[in-house]
């Protein structure tokens, strides 16, 4: 759709910019905090870049009240934060350590007096270490009575002080990291094993969801999820077909439970036929189907473009050959890995798109095609709690960061969010990662993301003097005018 001209963003728009406990808290064993999963991952040599960890990260923990002061001279209406599990129940699931709630309570408070929204999330990827040595973590029902306790214990003591929560942050990008490709916690690769740990955080999500209804009944609630769009690489019906297996494996699998309360069929026909499903009892179906979030969290960096199936091609080949018996398992077998993606799609490279320093796409329009569909889909109003720019950022010997392609970035996506407010979707926030810099997972402290510098690398703490970048005095005006500057130049 060709808008002449564009809506302005909603007035009580929430402005943001987001974070994670683990990548900007430190204070690792601090006043009774439990070990997290994380605090032990990192601790192996060769796990993360570098060796990084976040035991000190940027030292937010005791540097909290400074950096409110940065977001209120910013302007920001609205930050993100996580909330580590390990802080409020050091075992996971036991006592309560009361300097843990303690110190989120400060937090909002120093928010709140401050004028900006807390925006919390339950689990930011950081599980109690506890949990993963006596249940298997997210592989054990324990692990989802857990939560459900660690949540009620946040939603009793800041019901009247939090409105908007969000309960799994990326439950996509943290199973298939962790239990796929091992480059996370708990590094397995049995995706058998994934998508029956994804089924038990789905009903940990059902659970917070049911209990925050009877004890914040005003607040709203939804997940982060890390979604993007799926192009078909081409015409030709078989991509389109091809895309449409995507969006159900990378996107739908996850949307479908949260909003519908089911898991897609055609997918989980086809993970059955693999013998990879998840074990669903009618119970579990009962719970996924009693609840709804109130928004749709989106956390948007890049979608994904995608071809006809690896099996469709060889079969088609084989037909050619006039092979007598075509069996496109064993040939794929022959031809290389079989992936559970191989009878549905492959992914491409897509031409049109430029990439960041770290080859992830950047695709602005994809940001308006992916919040179309999903408001289309799923009829929720959406919030967007991540998008953003890892780059390697230099100061100037007089203390500066020129970060004109963050700024270009973020304008980009900007411009596309006001046009997917004009085209009708309901859009109550943007938060971009980050506010500061932080320890990014797998890419240690050089790739930066923040409107702050934060003067520390992957090797040394340094000063951690926080430096606003000059997308935070392009960001600050963005957000006192309500986003109106941003198409003014074009
Ligand atoms: C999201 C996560 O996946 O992307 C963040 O929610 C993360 O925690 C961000 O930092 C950027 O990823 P990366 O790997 O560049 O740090």
């Amino acid at each position: 759709m060709y808008h002449s001209k564009l809506d302005s963003f909603p007035d009580n728009f929430l402005w943001g910019a987001a974070s994670a406990a683990y990548q900007i808290e430190g204070g690792w064993n601090t006043d009774g905090k439990g070990l997290t999963i994380w605090d032990q991952y990192a601790q192996v040599p060769g796990n993360t870049f570098e060796n990084t960890d976040g035991k000190v990260a940027v030292d937010h923990y005791h540097r909290y009240k400074e950096d409110v002061q940065l977001m209120k001279k910013m302007g920001l209406k609205a930050y993100r934060f996580s909330v580590s599990w390990a802080r409020i129940l050091p075992d996971g699931e036991g006592e309560v350590n009361e300097a843990g709630v303690q110190f989120y309570e400060d937090l909002i408070d120093e928010l709140i007096e401050n004028g900006i929204e807390p925006l919390l999330t339950l689990y930011h990827w950081d599980l109690p270490l506890a949990l993963q040595e006596k249940y298997q973590g997210w592989e054990g029902r324990e692990t989802v009575q857990a939560f459900k306790k660690y949540c009620e214990v946040l939603f009793k003591r800041f019901a009247n002080k939090v409105t908007y929560w969000i309960t799994m942050n990326e439950q996509n990008v943290f199973t298939a990291l962790g239990y796929r490709w091992q480059a996370h916690p708990p590094k397995v690769s049995d995706v058998k094993r994934m998508y029956q740990a994804n089924h038990l955080i789905n009903l940990a999500h059902a659970e917070a969801v049911a209990s925050f209804r009877e004890f914040v009944p005003k607040g709203k609630i939804g997940p982060s999820f890390g979604y993007g769009a799926t192009y078909p690489a081409s015409s030709h019906p078989q991509d389109v077909l091809a895309a449409e297996n995507g969006d159900t494996f990378n996107n739908r699998w996850w949307l479908d439970v949260y909003c519908k309360g089911r898991y897609p069929v055609f997918m989980m026909k086809q993970l059955k036929k693999m013998g990879i499903a998840p074990e669903v009892t009618e119970v579990d179906e009962n719970l996924l189907q009693s609840v709804k979030p109130d928004f749709l969290g989106i956390n948007y960096y890049h979608g994904g473009t995608v071809k006809t199936n690896q099996w469709e091609e060889l079969t088609k080949e084989a037909k050619e050959k006039e092979y007598s018996s075509i069996d496109p398992y064993q040939m794929a077998a022959k031809e290389g890995e079989i992936t559970i993606e191989s009878g549905m799609f492959q992914t491409i490279e897509n031409p049109h798109l430029e990439k960041t320093d770290w080859g992830w796409e950047i695709d602005p329009v994809g940001f308006r095609v992916a919040l179309r569909k999903v408001y289309a889909e799923y009829d929720l109003p959406v919030l967007i709690t991540e998008n953003g720019l890892g780059a390697l950022d230099t100061l100037t010997e007089d203390k500066k960061i020129h970060d004109d392609y963050r700024i270009n970035y973020l304008k980009d996506h900007l411009i596309e969010l006001q046009k997917t407010i004009t085209d009708g979707v309901e859009v109550l926030g943007y938060c971009a990662w980050s506010f500061t810099d932080l320890l990014s997972w797998l890419n240690g402290y050089k790739k930066r993301y923040g409107f702050i510098y934060i003067d520390r690398d992957n090797q040394e703490e340094r000063s951690l003097e926080r430096i606003p970048k000059d997308s935070f005095y392009w960001y600050q005006k963005v957000i006192e005018t309500n986003g109106d500057n941003l198409t003014n130049d074009l």
